[in-house]
Parts: structure tokens; C-alpha cells; sequence
């Protein structure tokens, strides 16, 4: 049995996520809970002829849906209008999650957890802190989801120089998912990449990469901010954990969100964490059979994303005390 649950299933990310997990054959049963609309999409999907089954679960069916998951995904939430920070949307954000986080402690706290609700960078240090609380934190099984950042830097990379192919092309984005906390390592890419562009081509696409999330709030002009790509990504994401935590495929690797003691053999995280008194940080992770296999060392940075990361550590330490502070204060 692999149940995979998705939370807030009904939403603009929701049900196209929902619709791609449906494809897979991975999954056994597919359990969407939304506070709206959850039986009507579980409806629909539930016709599609792959294996799984399809459950719908409503406002009062939350413990239901979670028991025996293996994987819970979460797009929950209220999502950016143009003028907006990822940040102004904590406010509403922050008390979902936590009661998320305390339905999956109470129900399925082995399970798996994929955060997507915004401000991520303060929903994740939430998420554990509450687990942590109910004594069920296992920070290899927490995921902040910043693929979509991965995403996105692959294909503009390959608007920039048209011979890369942005379905093969990867590449490593650290820090976080919120504006300048998103620092992509163009220089890493193969083939001489970042040296073939001028300074202010590199700053563009940085920035880019950085702000593409402002890119679809503005052109949605407020009907809410990224879903289709953020479901691809989502799924991309899902599905690599599955085939790892359920196939038992090895050596995969994506940048996520974490919590640092996810890796706790790597010497270099210890120093970065001793250096930056960081807790969470998005880096490349290697999946196996329990989620975090391990946490990549950072590569040799640029001088450029030397500082695009200073920069970046500064506000990732607001965001995460934020989050962390919101659960003492409210729990
Ligand atoms: P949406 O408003 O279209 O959908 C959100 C869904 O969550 C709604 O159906 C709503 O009913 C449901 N919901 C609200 N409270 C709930 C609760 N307590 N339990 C279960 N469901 C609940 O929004 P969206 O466009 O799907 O975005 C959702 C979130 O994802 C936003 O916070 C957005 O900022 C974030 N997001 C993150 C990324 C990323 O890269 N991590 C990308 C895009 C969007
Ligand atoms: C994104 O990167 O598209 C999401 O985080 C949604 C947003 O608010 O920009």
C-alpha cells in the first residue's frame, strides 16, 4: 500500500498535481483533503484508468485522510497577489501548516512530508517544530519544495543559449525559496556557461531566476501566483522521492529545503551550519531508502554567489526564527 495524500487537493496546484500523481503506478491510493470541492475532484480523477484509487476528503475528514499515509503533500493555503511578498502570506499560512503538521504527528507521523505552501522558508522550520513537539521529527522524511526553482533555472538557462536542453539540464539552487534567498550555482553548469555571458546577462538571469515567481503573479494579475508549473515540479519531486522510498532506486538527487540534521555524517554541512548558525537550507540532496541519503557538499562557489549566498543566510535567518518563534508563541 502507498498512499499518497495531497492537502489543499481542490487548488490551483492541487488538482493538476493530483491529475499527474493519478498517472503513476507507484501509487495505490491517492487521498485529497481540501477544506472545498475535495469529494468533486476525488470524483472526476477516481474514472482515470490507472491503479490507484482515488478518496475524497472534506473539512471535518482531515484524520481520515491522513491515516496510514506514506506520503503527504501539501499545497495548502492562500497563495500571492501582485504587490505581495511570500511573506505577507505567513499570517494565514503559518496556522494551516501547524494544523497540518499536528494531524500528520496524530495520524501518520512516518509519513513523508512535501511542503509547498508559501513562505516556505518559515512553513518548514514550522512543520518540524511541531513534529518536534509531538516527538515524531524525523528530519530525513521533511521537504521544503524548491524544485520549482530547479525548474525554472533550466529553462531560462536554455533561452539564454539555445544549444542547452532544458529537459537534461540541472541545476543546483541553494539558500531558499523566496526572492534573494533563491541563489542558483550558474556557475556550475558544464560547458563554460556562466563564462560566456557578460555581467549583465549573468545579473538578468540571476535575477531572473530569482523573481520568476513575480513573473506569474504579475501576468495572473491577481488570480493567485504559479500552479501548472508549480505541479510539475511538485510531481517531479513526488515521484523521485517514491521511486527511492518505495522502488528503492539509488543515487537520485534534487535540491530541497531541509533541516540540516537530515545529514548529520556530512563534516561540510557541520562547518556551514558552525559558520552560519543556519538550521534550514536548500541544497542538493541524494534520496534512498528513508528520504535524505545524504546532503551533496556545496560546490566551490564564484565569488559572485559567494555573495548572492551571504545575502541570502541573512534573510533565511529571519525567515526560519519566524517560523520556529510563530510555534512557541502559538502551540
Ligand atoms: P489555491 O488558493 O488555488 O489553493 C489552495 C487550496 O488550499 C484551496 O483549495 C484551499 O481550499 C485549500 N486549503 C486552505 N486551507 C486548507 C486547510 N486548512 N486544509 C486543507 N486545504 C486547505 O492556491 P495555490 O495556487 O494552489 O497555492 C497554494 C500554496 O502554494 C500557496 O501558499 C502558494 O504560495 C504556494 N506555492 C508554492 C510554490 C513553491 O514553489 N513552493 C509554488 C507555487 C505556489
Ligand atoms: C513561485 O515561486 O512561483 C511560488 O513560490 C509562488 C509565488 O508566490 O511566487
Amino acid at each position: 500500500m502507498v498512499k499518497v495524500v495531497i492537502c489543499g487537493a481542490a487548488g490551483g496546484i492541487g488538482q493538476p498535481l493530483s491529475l499527474l500523481l493519478k498517472q503513476s503506478n507507484l501509487i495505490t491510493h491517492l487521498a485529497l483533503f481540501d477544506v472545498v470541492n475535495a469529494p468533486g475532484v476525488a470524483a472526476d480523477l477516481s474514472h482515470i484508468n490507472t491503479k490507484s484509487k482515488v478518496t475524497g476528503h472534506g473539512k471535518e475528514e482531515m484524520d481520515e485522510a491522513l491515516q496510514g499515509a506514506h506520503t503527504v503533500v501539501i499545497p495548502a493555503g492562500v497563495p500571492r497577489k501582485p504587490g505581495m511578498t511570500r511573506d505577507d502570506l505567513f499570517k494565514i499560512n503559518a496556522g494551516i501548516v501547524r494544523d497540518l503538521a499536528t494531524g500528520v504527528a496524530n495520524n501518520c507521523p512516518g509519513a513523508f512530508v512535501l511542503v509547498i505552501s508559501n513562505p516556505v522558508n518559515s512553513t518548514v522550520p514550522i512543520f518540524c517544530e511541531i513534529l518536534k513537539k509531538h516527538g515524531v521529527f524525523n528530519p530525513k522524511k521533511v521537504f521544503g519544495i524548491s524544485t520549482l526553482d530547479v525548474v525554472r533555472s533550466s529553462k531560462f538557462i536554455s533561452e539564454v543559449n539555445t544549444s542547452i536542453d532544458p529537459s537534461t539540464t540541472r541545476v543546483t539552487v541553494v539558500g531558499g525559496h523566496s526572492g534573494a534567498t533563491i541563489v542558483p550555482l550558474l556557475s556550475q553548469i558544464p560547458g563554460g556557461f556562466v563564462g560566456s555571458l557578460s555581467q549583465d546577462q549573468l545579473d538578468t538571469l540571476t535575477h531572473r531566476i530569482q523573481y520568476g515567481g513575480d513573473e506569474v503573479v504579475k501576468a495572473k494579475d491577481g488570480a493567485g501566483s504559479a500552479t501548472l508549473s508549480m505541479a510539475y515540479a511538485g510531481a517531479r519531486f513526488t515521484l523521485t522521492l517514491l521511486q527511492a522510498t518505495v522502488s528503492g532506486q539509488r543515487g537520485s538527487v534534487e535540491s530541497t529545503y531541509v533541516n540540516l540534521d537530515a545529514d548529520l555524517t556530512n563534516e561540510s554541512v557541520k562547518a556551514f551550519r558552525n559558520r552560519t548558525g543556519l538550521d534550514y537550507f536548500a541544497q542538493d540532496v541524494e534520496f534512498g531508502p528513508d528520504g535524505v541519503e545524504k546532503i551533496l557538499d556545496l560546490p566551490t562557489l564564484s565569488s559572485y554567489e559567494q555573495k548572492l549566498l551571504e545575502t541570502a543566510i541573512a534573510e533565511l535567518k529571519t525567515n526560519i526564527d519566524k517560523g520556529t518563534s510563530f510555534v512557541t508563541e502559538n502551540t
